[in-house]
């Protein structure tokens, strides 16, 4: 996510301003800037790059610039590359500004100012919001930011200058976090904890919807309706370094616990009129025309999601999905054609087998799509067509909501699929995106269930083997069960088709033998229960994860955690929060490093 960090006092701004997007490194970015009062005009220094490269463009450029008030900004890029003019800030007319967030009606309102004669230099929603708060403002800023967010759609977090205000920021937010702090240097305010907290570790978070007011002499707040607000103060006593993990002991817990908010900023911008739209994605329908089959080429986690690509495009479309382990793809001399879609799927976008598979994809002439987490990565550039997730960055080497938004990006392709072959209309369509939306909406549910996984984790500190069973789509993601309790709590496990068991493993269910068994699948709950029945009556501990309406023998099971009742087809989303939960809680309570696995990187960029 994108790092924000606003003064107005007596100390240095630029000093200020760079040093806290230092601090805010961590939240990942590709670009960075700031923007500060400079005699009677606001001036700005941004880049490409990283904030050592906006700190020598600083210092070529601003070395004897005096100034006590600015905005800084280090930029995840969602709309617009990676470039010096997509980097923030933006400045339209007399207003500049920095955005955390993503405006959904951008382009209708680009398009209305263009009207107007308006037209943006840069390819970013934030440009059109700067605009969007000059072309209301007549004199006073406070009624400009009231005129604009009645305008804009989508979530934000702004820090805004006017030039005939000098010494003065303007802030409000809408979904995206701004922490703000007053001491006697002056006015500081953040896109998070860890850039205030050299200032006082008492704060407040700006309220949504409310105007804040930034001068050197303190911080006024405001509701819409002009009624001035008193700020609610707490008080941190995290140090810098837990203040970036949001005060969670590990990023692996914090991102498990960022997965609703990553699934809303990757599903929204892709909904118009209640169908699955990819037209801010560019990718045209023209990608389904054709097509004889698809490959889904990626390395673990994401070649896991790539598992339940597999299973909703089959049912869906009724075309061969492949799913192809990148590594073997790229020395397999794989059946790809121009009839193929080769779709690859990477947070990083920099795994050297997937980027390999990728280029001898095309070099096949297969049309490729990539799924990526890290904007203009090298996967992403030299994919035909990328759809994004908007994650923000993922730190912990475990992938949990990279995870869940590669399937929130299969799950809207396939229906747009769908509906483009005319395998539904378009209201069976949005009947989809409805109950999706709906399962999705439980994934926030699903984060209580920490306590009773942690319980069951707590059984399985001594466990040296453990087995993962489960039929259709439970069976791809009971592989992504396995691999992330392997590589964060080092205890062996496999994911097994669980009516495969029969067939060579169950001899090695014996006493107290754990077995995770997923069916959240009706289709084959039946058969389901008769493997835990097998497991059962061998001396297996049964971990089962199943639905809130399923009739369950407790007698067959040691634990049970249930996920909310709803289409078979989505349980994905909801299951895998246990698995994430029960192999991060194992890991901690084996007192490992769950951030930083033994022999293990984020990104894989080496073969
Ligand atoms: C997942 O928890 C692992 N960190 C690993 O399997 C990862 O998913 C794999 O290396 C692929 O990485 P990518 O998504 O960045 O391509």
């Amino acid at each position: 996510m994108c790092g924000i960090i606003g003064f107005t006092g007596i100390l240095d701004a630029k000093e200020v301003l760079t040093e806290g997007l230092s601090e805010l490194e961590y939240r990942g970015y590709d670009s960075a800037g700031i923007a500060y009062v400079l005699g009677d005009r606001i001036k700005t220094v941004k880049t490409a790059g990283k904030v050592n490269c906006l700190k020598e463009k600083v210092q070529r450029e601003a070395a004897g610039d005096q100034t006590s008030c600015g905005i800084g900004h280090t930029r995840w890029a969602t709309h617009g590359g990676v470039s010096d003019l997509n980097s923030h800030p933006h400045t339209a007319g007399k207003v500049t500004l920095i955005h955390n967030g993503i405006i959904e009606n951008y382009q209708e309102l680009q398009a209305e100012l263009e009207k107007k004669g308006k037209t943006p230099v840069s390819q970013t929603d934030t440009e059109i919001a700067a605009m969007v708060v000059d072309d209301g403002y007549d004199g006073d800023p406070v009624k400009a930011i009231k005129r604009a967010v009645k305008r804009l759609e989508g979530a934000y977090a702004f820090c805004i200058m006017f030039e005939e205000f000098p010494g003065r920021i303007y802030c409000i937010r809408n979904g995206s976090p701004l922490v703000a702090t007053y001491t006697e240097k002056g006015a500081v305010i953040a896109s998070d904890l860890v850039a205030l907290i050299k200032y006082s570790k008492d704060y407040f978070v700006l309220p949504e919807h409310h105007i804040a007011e930034l001068t050197p002499d303190g911080i006024r707040l405001f509701n819409l309706l002009d009624q001035e607000v008193e700020p609610k103060m707490l008080h941190v006593n995290w140090d810098t370094a837990s203040a970036r993990k949001g005060g969670y002991e590990y990023f692996m817990l914090k991102e498990i616990h960022e997965q609703p908010e990553a699934l809303r900023r990757t599903i929204t911008p892709r909904l118009k009129d209640g169908l699955p739209d990819f037209s801010a994605d560019n990718i045209p329908d023209s990608i389904f025309e054709g097509l004889h089959k698809i490959v889904i080429t990626a390395c673990g986690t994401a070649m896991h999601a790539g598992l339940i690509g597999k299973n909703l495009i089959e049912k869906w479309i009724r075309i061969p999905v492949d799913v192809e382990i990148a590594s073997e793809f790229r020395y397999k001399d794989p059946i790809v054609d121009e009839h193929t879609l080769v779709m690859t799927i990477s947070q990083s976008g920099e795994t050297a087998d997937t980027l390999a598979a990728l280029r001898l994809a095309k070099e096949k002439g297969a049309r490729t799509l990539s799924i990526v987490n890290v904007k203009g990565s090298s996967i992403a550039r030299e994919s035909d067509y990328v759809l994004y997730t908007h994650a923000g960055p993922e730190i912990a080497v475990a992938s949990t909501k990279a995870y869940m938004v590669q399937l929130a990006a299969l799950y809207l392709f396939a229906m747009r699929f769908a509906f483009v072959l005319g395998k539904r209309t378009e209201e069976q369509t949005k009947a989809v995106v409805k109950s999706f939306l709906n399962a999705v909406g439980h994934v926030e549910k699903m984060l209580s269930s920490d306590e009773q996984a942690e319980e069951i984790s707590e059984r399985l500190v001594k466990t040296e083997d453990l087995f993962f069973i489960g039929r259709g789509l439970d069976y791809a993601l009971s592989c992504e069960g396995s691999i992330k309790l392997k590589e964060v709590s080092y205890i062996h496990s496999e994911a097994y088709a669980a009516g495969e068991l029969k067939h060579g493993t169950i001899s090695l269910i014996t006493d107290n033998v754990p077995v995770i068994a997923l069916a959240t699948q009706k289709d084959v709950y039946v058969k389901m229960i008769s493997n835990v029945k097998e497991v059962r009556s061998r001396g297996a501990k049964v971990i089962l994860i199943t639905t809130e309406d399923a009739l369950v023998d407790a007698s067959l099971c040691d634990h049970v955690i249930t996920i909310p009742e709803m289409e078979d087809i989505f349980a994905p989303f909801c299951a895998v929060v246990a698995l994430q939960y029960i192999a991060y809680y194992a890991a901690v309570k084996r007192g490992l490093n769950v951030d930083q696995p033994r022999n293990l990187a984020k990104s894989v960029t080496v073969e």
